[in-house]
């Protein structure tokens, strides 16, 4: 609308309609953590500046370029968070919570990137993320895949697949960051503008390039495999054991690298062909030099962050809907003195059973237009209040989206009736029904 405020590019807000099955996901999602020991921890949305460029690393694109960073109005540099881990790990080292010991965590909310919006990528978007602390071994990594797994089975979803890698220890990593910065070297003119000056920052983001001249360069490039040692070789490969027990498939991607500097060893991305570019549904990794790097005691650590814009999307492309949660019941009043009487039995209905989905008609109207409201609600019943019923001490019952015939009785008993006959819908209210 011409001089309307407009949300901020890259800002989307979530309609009802749509809040509905994000609603359906977040509890499943919270439901598939919770049960398997991740405790919930909600953290700030605002950090200091230093805290993501000593996490994610200052030459990365997240911190070199995309981040919301101002000064507040004490000189403060401050940034929006851009992803969750960081913070994660600053509140666990503040609190005490990786003294030794071992924990899960999970947390969910909005995150920050200054990014070029398209489809599947903005400004503002939603992260659910896990992290386990204190744990070192291939058993961790297999537990935090097969969340993802357990997640999308519930969800009925089988348009998506895993990708893994692994990164190695600090030491192989860096050997073999030598040896790719030798061979790219010796192909400069091969390289585009971008890949050179990455050459200079952040060499192994050039794995990531989807420049076709440069995807076939590094078909002849090392590879970070041949890097390895024993022990990063033998972990990786008890992570593959574990996936196949469980059955879950997976491709190993030599070239799978990430946009942040704080993994070490295993990296994964679970992707799907249904959402083009950005296919990246859900991606995590190993990052055992983090705790330290940020003050604490040397603690391993793993976890991941799925995006829900894209998982939403995903749903949709589908087709999983949760079902619709239309009003139970709506109740219509004719008149001040049954307006007055159907607030009461409307809060009284209400203490009873608490669950009920019940609207009750706001601003009047003729028995007409009342009823024109309850279907534009989607309501199942109409409760009627009007003058007769007041006299008589009833209440109709009027099925609207339901077969059946309206009958009229006291109020207990219209109630009794209205609760008998949604009962059957109350065992699958509120659950996400893939099929
Ligand atoms: P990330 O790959 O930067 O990793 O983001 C995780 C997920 O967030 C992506 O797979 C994608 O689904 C979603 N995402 C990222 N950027 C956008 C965007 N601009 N718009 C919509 N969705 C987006 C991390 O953030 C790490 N903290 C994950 C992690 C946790 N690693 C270890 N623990």
């Amino acid at each position: 609308m011409s001089g309307g405020i407009q949300a901020v590019r890259g800002f989307n807000d979530i309609l009802p309609g749509q809040a509905t099955r994000w609603q359906a996901i977040e509890a499943i999602a919270a439901e598939v953590l919770d049960t398997a020991g991740y405790g919930e921890i909600r953290l700030p949305i605002l950090e200091q500046t230093t805290l993501f460029a000593r996490s994610i690393g200052t030459g990365t694109d997240i911190v070199e370029k995309e981040m919301y960073s101002f000064e507040d109005r004490g000189g403060d540099s401050l940034s929006m968070r851009p992803e969750g881990t960081a913070g994660c790990v600053r509140a666990g080292i503040s609190h005490g919570l990786f003294n030794g010991s071992q924990i899960r965590l999970r947390y969910g909310g909005p995150m920050f990137r200054h990014e070029r919006p398209q489809k599947g990528r903005y400004r503002q978007f939603h992260q659910i993320g896990a992290e386990a602390f204190g744990i070192q071994g291939a058993d961790i990594e297999a537990e935090m895949i097969l969340l993802g797994a357990r997640l999308w089975r519930r969800l009925g979803l089988k348009h998506i697949g895993l990708r893994i890698n692994s990164l190695g220890r600090p030491q192989e990593r860096e050997i073999y960051r030598s040896a790719l910065i030798e061979y790219l070297h010796e192909h400069m003119d091969r390289l585009d503008a971008d890949a050179r000056r990455r050459l200079e920052t952040n060499p192994l983001r050039i794995l990531d390039s989807k420049d076709p001249k440069i995807r076939k360069l590094l078909t002849e490039a090392p590879r970070i495999g041949d890097y390895f040692g024993d022990q990063t070789r033998l972990q990786f490969a008890e992570l593959c054991t574990r996936l196949d027990l469980l059955g879950i498939g997976y491709t190993l991607d030599p070239f799978l690298v990430r946009g942040l500097d704080y993994y070490t060893g295993l990296v994964f991305e679970w992707t799907t062909d249904l959402l083009g570019a950005q296919d990246a549904v859900c991606s995590g990794g190993r990052y055992d030099g983090l705790v330290a790097r940020l003050g604490g005691r040397d603690t391993p650590a793993v976890g991941w962050a799925l995006g829900m814009e894209r998982l939403v999307l995903l749903v949709e492309a589908e087709g999983k809907t949760p079902p619709p949660t239309p009003p139970d019941a709506y109740f219509i009043a004719l008149g001040k003195e049954a307006e007055y009487k159907a607030l009461v039995l409307s809060e009284r209905l209400r203490d009873r059973y608490p669950r009920l989905r019940l609207m009750v008609n706001m601003g009047g109207g003729s028995l007409k237009s009342q009823l024109r409201r309850a279907d534009r609600a989607g309501a199942r019943y109409a409760l009627i209040l009007g003058e007769s019923e007041l006299n008589a001490g009833t209440v109709i019952l009027k099925p609207l989206g339901e077969k059946g015939e309206q009958t009229s009785a006291d109020f207990e008993a219209v109630a009794d009736t209205l609760i008998r006959k949604l009962r059957h819908g109350y065992a699958t209210a509120n659950r996400f029904n893939p099929g």
